[in-house]
């Protein structure tokens, strides 16, 4: 059973001051708007943005995850370029943020 002591730990260590900022994470998709539509499924270079996490699956036959999806936009592949080193932690999450409003 979980003491309490536990609980209070975990409770203190969630980072409300590091929730993702959709509107932040908006920015950093100026960078990825060259090649992607965030208000329409109609392609660019790539694949439309929109409605991205409520799709059955990706063009690489993977389910649209918030860990999927991050894999993708760190590896790249296909024309997109990748953005593990581009990218802080912050960044990203700020980005998956903003990607689960389209
Ligand atoms: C140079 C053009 C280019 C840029 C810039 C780019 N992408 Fe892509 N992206 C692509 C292409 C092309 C694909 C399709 C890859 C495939 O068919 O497997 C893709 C696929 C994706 C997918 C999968 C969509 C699906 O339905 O399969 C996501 C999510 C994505 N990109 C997000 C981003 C994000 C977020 C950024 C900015 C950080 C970004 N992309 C920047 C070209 C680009």
């Amino acid at each position: 059973m979980l003491s309490a002591s536990v609980v209070a730990s975990v409770l203190v260590f969630v980072p409300s001051a590091m929730a993702a900022d959709a509107a932040k994470g908006k920015e950093v998709f100026e960078q990825c708007s060259v090649c992607h539509n965030a208000d329409s499924e109609e392609k660019k270079m790539g694949p439309g943005l929109k409605g991205l996490f409520k799709k059955a699956k990706m063009a690489n036959g993977k389910a649209p995850t918030e860990q999927n999806v991050k894999a993708l936009i760190n590896a790249g592949g296909n024309g997109m370029p990748g953005y593990q080193d581009l990218l802080s932690d912050e960044e990203r999450d700020n980005l998956l943020a903003y990607l689960k409003t389209l």
